[in-house]
């Protein structure tokens, strides 16, 4: 198609209030990322131009969900707003309970304490941060069951968050159905990249859990976002909605944990959702030890009027759209600039292959850490480790886990950047890109005990 004749697509929304973002100077940038020990995590959001170090909680809200913050009911039991959340998230995932929490990590705390024992093990599509460490908390271990291709950053699978069912009969044969609690799926799997998984696949993994009466539950943090992709991508799927695709997904599932500052377009929130009422009660019970009454958990009920609404925006076609072409569009930009990037590009952030870009750096000098504080000083822009620090140690061993990723997340924020944003980002990426043999690696000289990528300091080497 011709230029003249192309038709492109825009945010399906405008701008009615801004907040000014501050430059810095190369040398305030130095002092900063030194003050910060070379993590992005400790650095201060005001010494940032543009902040992609997370997708979570850094969403715009929509002039509904704040008119919906005004009609908060901060009763302390049985507010309204409960009552809102629990229908939305019954009518949009087909869950029937509903247990609230004040994010995604207390709905994992929940689940894993109620129903891991010691010695159980969790397979899952790939590992996240805080799920595993709940479980490992719980006494479980978490087993891999992801596709091969998934740690491969240049394998174009189209469903790398696809679990290898095969490496999952292997740990129930291993195993036996009695030491696993559940299998964990994650929809849009974020440490893969933001890769979806398939419903053919999710399916299959499905009907294998039922031959084993084994319990499959969802981490649904963005599964409208996964939907997005199955749309586009899977046979079959093109001319359903958003909405009823997700909710495909969610009847494979018997319960999920949501951490609603992705999808659900909110600053906090997040809920634990279940099918099995008896499982329920003990979340419930639960629930009111680490977090708050049942019907508010750990949110105000304003906040739960806004995942309410939120919700039903996520599943909206045009928005879903805009959100994950705004990821391309950065994706592919730096892509033309030689960059090396995690392929197919991914729901809610681009990565970068931090191996593939230093290929001078040992893992064990960290990097994506490094890259990522490269970035920072190059323009202010904040982006994110996931790789060798992010893993942490294996608890047997000792020793850093070395996973074959090694990323720098580049995440975006929904409905917050403009695609002038995504360009200068793109630019300092491959200006630093063009410096790269020059960048040296980081010594860790503070670890903390867990989820150490959060608060360890590290200095250059
Ligand atoms: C896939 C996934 N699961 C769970 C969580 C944990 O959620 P939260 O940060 O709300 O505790 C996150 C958020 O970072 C996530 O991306």
């Amino acid at each position: 198609m011709s230029e003249k004749r192309r038709r492109s697509w825009a945010e399906p929304f405008k701008i009615k209030m801004v907040e000014p973002i501050k430059m810095t100077t190369r040398a305030e940038r130095e002092a900063a990322i030194r003050e910060a020990g070379y993590n992005t995590f400790l650095l201060k959001s005001e010494d940032v131009y543009i902040d992609l170090l997370t997708d979570s909680g850094t969403s715009a809200m929509s002039d509904r969900q704040w008119a919906g913050m005004m009609l908060g009911d901060e009763s302390y039991a049985g507010s309204r707003n409960f009552y809102h959340l629990e229908a939305a998230v019954r009518e949009i995932y087909g869950y029937k309970y509903v247990v609230p929490t004040h994010q995604g990590r207390a709905a994992e705390h929940i689940l894993s304490q109620i129903t891991i024992k010691p010695g159980d093990v969790l397979p899952g599509n790939m590992y996240f941060t805080t799920t595993r460490l709940h479980q490992e908390l719980a006494g479980g271990s978490f087993v891999d069951v992801i596709i091969d291709e998934a740690h491969d950053p240049a394998s174009e699978h189209p469903f790398k968050g696809n679990v290898d069912l095969r490496k999952l009969q292997a740990v129930i044969d291993e195993h036996g159905a009695g030491k696993i609690p559940y299998v964990c799926i994650a929809t849009a799997v974020n440490m893969a990249g933001g890769q979806p998984l398939s419903l053919a696949n999710l399916k299959a993994v499905r009907e294998l859990c039922n031959r084993y009466g084994i319990r499959v539950i969802h981490d649904a943090t963005r599964v409208a976002e996964n939907a997005y992709f199955i749309k586009d991508r899977e046979p079959g799927y093109a001319r359903k909605t958003i909405a009823e695709i997700v909710r495909e997904i969610c009847d494979q599932t018997d319960g999920c944990t949501m951490s609603a500052k992705k999808d659900a377009l909110v600053n906090i929130g997040g809920f634990l959702a279940l099918n099995d009422e008896a499982l329920f009660d003990a979340a419930r019970n639960m629930v009111v030890v680490y977090e708050g009454l049942h019907t508010y958990g750990g949110m105000a009920g304003r906040d739960m009027e806004a995942v309410a609404i939120g919700l039903h925006e996520s599943i909206d076609y045009e928005h879903i759209k805009a959100r994950v072409g705004q990821v391309l569009y950065l994706g592919r930009k730096v892509q033309e600039f030689g960059v090396p990037i995690v392929v197919p590009i991914g729901s809610h952030g681009v990565f970068l292959d931090a191996k593939a870009f230093l290929p001078h750096l040992d893992q064990d000098v960290y990097p994506a850490q490094a890259l990522a504080a490269e970035i920072y000083l190059d323009s202010g822009v904040r982006a994110m480790e996931r790789g060798n620090v992010s893993a942490g140690r294996d608890p047997q061993t000792g020793r850093n886990r070395r996973p074959n990723l090694e990323l720098v997340r580049l995440t975006i924020p929904r409905r917050v950047y403009t695609q002038a944003h995504m360009d200068v980002v793109a630019e300092s990426v491959a200006e630093v890109y063009d410096q790269r043999t020059a960048i040296k690696g980081l010594k860790m000289v503070y670890e903390p005990a867990q989820l150490r990528f959060f608060q360890a300091r590290f200095e250059p080497l």
